[in-house]
């Protein structure tokens, strides 16, 4: 059988020939701790601070506001409860927004439930975007933090994170702004500084990277709490030996992204587009989830109504397109995305929701079997539903 046709890009992500070339090194001769004195350790030191440096550049940052993590979810944790620990002074409120990733609302809503904070969530419209105005409408005198994703992981909207710091700061100027940048890494520019936030999580496997490698930038003069703690290390902010290879691994995939960003997205556009028009040719009452706002290019997000996700993927799975149903968290669960209700999508609509997200390794070729084989296995559903 052929290899199968991966739409999931954006639950992960093949690692790079050009990034794993960049990780070998630090799996084999040079495998020195970076905290070391000695030529062994400086030379992993040196690795971890080009590609600190690396990573600055591609966010328009200071290498010395890039703390590296374990990946995205330790960089939205790090952000809300390093805030959180940090300000208490100021307050404990939090603002999110409803179609955060669970990294994001899981945690709020814990250390809600700990009484550690209050948590208002900003909702979105039927297109899955939030009003920044709306955002600085929530914000109060006790507001610690705002977080408001840039690219949405479900739908692939864009928000206007810029307008919505603007707006939070306009209601309280001493509040900090978050966004989790994780999706839009690669696909859109992400530069902190234009987007007038203090803190972004990014994360490496998004973008062809390895799993278990991620970054929080934290502007410069804003204290956060260390949610680990230890020797010290990524200046007290998150103790433990560093992962070289993968912050190795995390610079060459944000690097090559980057590089290839301009040429490629395009491209996926193109791509995608042609995937929901095949799609749409073929199963016309197709809801196009997200659509009417700004999008990723390498989204094709639908929702068929009367058809069940986990069924659909089953099919799907079988004749070799591998999709998914919202975020890959949730795709194995039965429960429709919180995203696609916060849209306003029927449950039965909702729960009938398909996410393709493309990739490098996309071709014309592979779209158009994935519009055939989705339109065949849509029908094949409804019909059996029908006759039962
Ligand atoms: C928007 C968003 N934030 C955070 C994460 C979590 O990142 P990681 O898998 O690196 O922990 C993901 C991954 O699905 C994501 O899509």
């Amino acid at each position: 059988m052929s290899a199968p046709v991966y739409l999931d890009h954006a639950a992960t992500t093949p690692v790079a020939a050009e990034v794993r070339a960049a990780m070998l090194p630090f799996l084999g001769e040079v495998f020195g701790n970076p905290s070391s004195a000695h030529a062994t350790g400086r030379a992993a030191r040196e690795a971890v601070d080009e590609a600190r440096a690396r990573v600055a550049s591609a966010l328009g940052c200071a290498p010395a506001e890039v703390v590296f993590t374990s990946g995205g979810t330790e960089a939205d944790n790090l952000a809300l409860r390093g805030a959180l620990d940090r300000h208490a002074s100021r307050g404990r409120h939090l603002v999110v927004t409803a179609i955060e990733h669970d990294a994001v609302l899981k945690t709020a809503e814990e250390l809600a439930g700990w009484g550690r904070c209050e948590v208002t969530v900003v909702p979105c419209d039927r297109h899955g975007v939030v009003d920044p105005e709306a955002v600085g409408d929530a914000v109060r005198a006790d507001t610690v933090l705002v977080s408001v994703m840039l690219a949405n992981n479900e739908v692939g909207t864009v928000q206007d994170v810029a307008a919505a710091a603007e707006a939070a700061r306009r209601r309280n100027p001493a509040v900090l702004v978050h966004t989790d940048a994780v999706q839009a890494l690669g696909r859109l520019p992400v530069d902190v500084r234009a987007l007038g936030v203090d803190m972004a999580s990014i994360t490496a496997h998004k973008v062809y990277g390895p799993k278990g490698a991620g970054a929080l930038y934290v502007r410069r003069g804003v204290p956060v709490a260390a949610q680990v703690s230890g020797g010290g290390q990524e200046r007290a902010r998150r103790s433990g030996t560093e992962n070289v290879a993968a912050i190795a691994g995390l610079a060459a995939a944000v690097g090559l992204v980057e590089a290839e960003r301009e040429r490629e997205m395009p491209r996926l556009a193109r791509l995608s587009e042609r995937l929901v028009e095949g799609v749409l040719e073929g199963v016309p009452d197709a809801v196009l989830t997200g659509r009417g706002a700004p999008r990723l290019p390498s989204f094709a997000t639908f929702a068929f109504a009367g058809v069940e996700t986990e069924m659909l993927l089953t099919l799907l799975d079988r004749q070799g397109i591998e999709a998914s149903g919202g975020s890959a968290c949730s795709s194995g669960a039965h429960m429709p995305s919180h995203v696609l209700l916060a849209m306003g999508l029927p449950p039965g609509v909702a729960g009938g929701a398909l996410r393709c997200t493309l990739g490098r390794a996309t071709t014309a070729d592979e779209v158009d079997l994935a519009a055939r084989e989705i339109v065949a296995a849509v029908t094949r559903l409804r019909s059996a539903a029908s006759v039962v």
